[in-house]
């Protein structure tokens, strides 16, 4: 990253205060000494992550504060991560996600457009794809990611380039015990595996039972998100002919939740008490294929997204922050 002069980008963050926008501030305040400019209306929030950025706690959609807040600060360029961010939690609650993660979605990319923004990175999800393909019965969270992805690329011209990166799952937290998830409203599944062995309560494990496999997803660790996050806000050559780059973001890692199990099990030296139920139908049981060539992708090789760092420093977290979970 040497030859960024990111201050003059003039950048804010949305979901700056949440889990992949905290370790995003984090890895900038620590190269730059400086806090980034973030909004983020704290409905899902991590308070460590208030040493690393200055957030205005103010919701994506309040067209009068963001507008205010990117034109006083002369922003130029957006790393939008603000949403709410659970498949299931999805499944129960369509409106409320709609609400979320689309119309207002799209409220604040045109506010952001009007306002003068000129590069917008949009954190989109792997949950849309399946086996080389856009998988054909998404989730609303999957399905609204989507519609923001053309959204955008509909809005994109060469004064609003947009980069839509489509992440993995995504997991662990600081070796040092400084920054992990905190976001307690919904259930991500090392913390609830953490939490069930803990508390010596039943583990759903979702399957096929009858064939007895279980949906295998694709991780990264945070820290690596973080860095592609900061590298493609300052990448130069990406748009070739298009004014938008949209890439799937993967790694080497692929996990059944009943391998994170085993491995949780065996740090915490004791069983969980588990109990299997069906798979929902929209959920993927591969997330993508090895040879897949039609989609830019940005292949992570890192020795932090391994399941073992993540195992780790993921329980180191959850010890330190044990009475809230
Ligand atoms: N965590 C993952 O495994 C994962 C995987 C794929 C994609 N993503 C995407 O990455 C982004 C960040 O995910 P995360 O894990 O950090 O989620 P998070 O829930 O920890 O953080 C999201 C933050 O956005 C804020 N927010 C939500 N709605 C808002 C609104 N209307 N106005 C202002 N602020 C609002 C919340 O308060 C929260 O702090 C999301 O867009 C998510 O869909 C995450």
């Amino acid at each position: 990253m040497a030859n960024i002069n990111f201050r003059k980008s003039n950048i804010l963050i949305t979901g700056g205060m949440g889990y992949v926008g905290s370790f995003t501030c984090y890895r900038y305040f620590k190269q730059f000494k400086e806090k980034l400019l973030s909004i983020d209306n704290n409905s899902r929030s991590n308070k460590s992550s208030k040493k690393f950025c200055n957030n205005f706690k103010v919701d994506i959609s309040n067209e009068k504060k963001v507008k205010k807040i990117i034109l006083e600060n002369n922003i130029k360029n957006i790393i939008h991560l603000a949403s709410y961010t659970c498949v299931r939690e999805s499944l129960r609650k369509s409106n409320f996600y709609k609400k979320n993660n689309l119309i207002k979605q799209k409220k604040f990319i045109n506010i952001a457009k009007k306002s003068g923004v000129k590069k917008f990175i949009f954190s989109s999800s792997m949950s849309v794809y399946e086996k080389n393909k856009i998988k054909s019965n998404l989730s609303p969270y999957s399905k609204f990611k989507l519609e923001v992805e053309k959204f955008l690329v509909k809005k994109s011209d060469k004064d609003f380039q947009v980069i839509i990166l489509r992440y993995p799952n995504i997991s662990g937290a600081q070796k040092n015990g400084l920054l992990g998830d905190r976001n307690h409203k919904i259930t991500r599944i090392f913390k609830t595996i953490f939490k069930t062995i803990i508390k010596n309560k039943i583990l759903i494990i979702y399957a096929n039972i009858k064939k007895k496999i279980y949906p295998i997803r694709n991780y990264a660790h945070v820290e690596d998100i973080a860095k592609i996050n900061l590298k493609y806000l300052n990448k130069k050559k990406i748009f070739k002919k298009k004014n938008f780059e949209l890439f799937n973001v993967t790694t080497n890692l692929n996990l059944s939740n009943h391998e994170i199990l085993s491995g949780m099990e065996k740090l915490m030296k004791k069983k969980a008490r588990i109990l299997l139920k069906p798979v929902d139908k929209r959920e993927n049981f591969y997330p993508f294929s090895k040879n897949d060539k039609k989609v830019n992708s940005i292949k992570i090789i890192s020795n932090k997204s391994t399941l073992n760092n993540i195992l780790i420093s993921n329980l180191k977290w959850f010890k330190k922050i044990f009475k809230e979970i």
